[in-house]
C-alpha cells in the first residue's frame, strides 16, 4: 500500500514525491534529520527531537522551513493518514536546491531549506524479540567526522559498520577511537553496567546527544540508580555485568556479547531490563 509522505508543504503518495537532483541533501549530504518513534499512535518525546533539530540547524546555519507547531501537526497528520499504531516518523531538512552544484552554501534567505517527512510502520515495535535475547556487537574504528553531535545524513560509514557486524554474524557495531575507547553505536548510544553503576560516555562533539539517552539518565537518577558519564573501553565493557544501547527506534536494547566475549550471564541483565520497562512506561505516559 502506498504511503502518504510530506514534501515541502504537500502531502503526496510516495510515488509522486520528488526532490531535485540539485538538492544539496542529495549531492553533499547537506541535510539533518530526526527519527521520532510512535507508540499507540502517539509521538515519543517530540519536544526533545524538535529541540535537537533546532540545534543541528543552527550549527549548520540552516533555517527551519516550518514552525514547531507546524512540524508537530505534520507528524500527527502523517501518523493519522498512514494509520501508524507503532513505528516511526522520519524527518529531514535539507539545505535545498540552489540550481547548480557548488561547494559554497547558498544564501539561506534566498534558497529555502527543503523538508521531507515519512512514516515507517513497525507493528509491535516495543515488543522486539531482540530485547529478550540481546544483541551481539563488534567494535570497529570510529572514522566518522568530528561533529557527531550534529545529526546529519552522512550515514555511509555507520551503514558500512552495520554491514561489517552482519558479516561477522553480529547485530551491530560499536565505534572505538583512542586505543579502544567506545564512542557510541552505529545508530545508538552505548552503556555498560558494573556493580549496579550505569556508565555512558559524556556529551561532547564526539557523540550524538541521544534523546533517549537524556530520558534514560533522568529515569535512572529518579530511580536512585548511580550514573557515571565518562568514557569506557571495550575491555572494560567486556568485563562489565551488563551492556545496552539506546535510540528512538530501539528504546533500550541489551547487548550480551562484545567482540566474541559474552557479558555476565550472557543474557540481558536486570538493570537493562528494568530501564527498558521504565522507559517504555514513562514515555508512553508522556507521548503526545
Ligand atoms: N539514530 N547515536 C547515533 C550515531 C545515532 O544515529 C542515534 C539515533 C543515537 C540515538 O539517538 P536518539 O536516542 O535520539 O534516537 C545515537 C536514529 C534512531 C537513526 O539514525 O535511525
Amino acid at each position: 500500500m502506498s504511503r502518504t509522505v510530506y514534501v515541502n508543504g504537500e502531502y503526496l503518495p510516495e510515488e509522486e514525491a520528488k526532490i531535485s537532483v540539485f538538492d544539496r541533501g542529495f549531492l553533499m549530504a547537506d541535510a539533518v534529520y530526526e527519527v521520532t518513534s510512535v507508540l499507540g499512535g502517539k509521538l515519543i518525546d517530540f519536544a526533545g527531537h524538535a529541540e535537537r533539530l533546532h540545534r543541528s540547524l543552527a550549527l549548520l546555519d540552516m533555517r527551519q522551513p516550518v514552525t514547531d507547531a507546524e512540524l508537530l501537526a505534520i507528524h500527527r497528520e502523517l501518523v493519522a493518514r498512514n494509520g501508524i499504531e507503532d513505528g516511526l516518523v522520519y524527518l529531514q531538512v535539507t539545505r535545498g536546491n540552489p540550481g547548480d552544484r557548488d561547494f559554497a552554501f547558498p544564501d539561506p534567505d534566498k534558497v529555502k531549506a527543503g523538508i521531507v517527512l515519512f512514516t515507517q510502520s513497525k507493528p509491535g515495535l516495543a515488543d522486539n524479540p531482540a530485547a529478550k535475547t540481546g544483541m551481539k556487537v563488534i567494535s570497529i574504528p570510529d572514522i566518522r567526522w568530528g561533529r557527531r553531535d550534529i545529526k546529519t545524513v552522512q550515514l555511509l560509514y555507520p551503514s558500512i559498520g552495520k554491514m561489517m557486524a552482519k558479516k561477522a554474524g553480529c547485530d551491530d557495531a560499536w565505534f572505538v577511537e583512542d586505543e579502544g575507547v567506545v564512542t557510541e553505536g552505529t545508530s545508538n548510544n552505548a552503556y555498560i553496567v558494573k556493580g549496579g553503576r550505569i556508565v555512558t560516555r559524556q556529551l561532547s562533539e564526539d557523540i550524538l546527544h541521544g534523546i533517549t539517552r537524556a530520558a534514560i539518565l533522568r529515569y535512572a537518577r529518579e530511580a536512585q540508580m548511580v550514573v557515571e558519564e565518562r568514557a569506557f573501553t571495550v575491555a572494560e565493557a567486556q568485563a562489565a555485568d551488563e551492556a545496552f544501547v539506546t535510540s528512538a527506534s530501539a528504546f533500550v536494547m541489551p547487548v550480551v556479547e562484545i567482540d566474541g566475549v559474552a557479558l555476565g550471564s550472557g543474557a540481558p541483565g536486570p538493570v537493562t531490563r528494568r530501564l527498558r520497562e521504565i522507559y517504555l512506561e514513562e514515555s508512553r505516559k508522556a507521548a503526545i
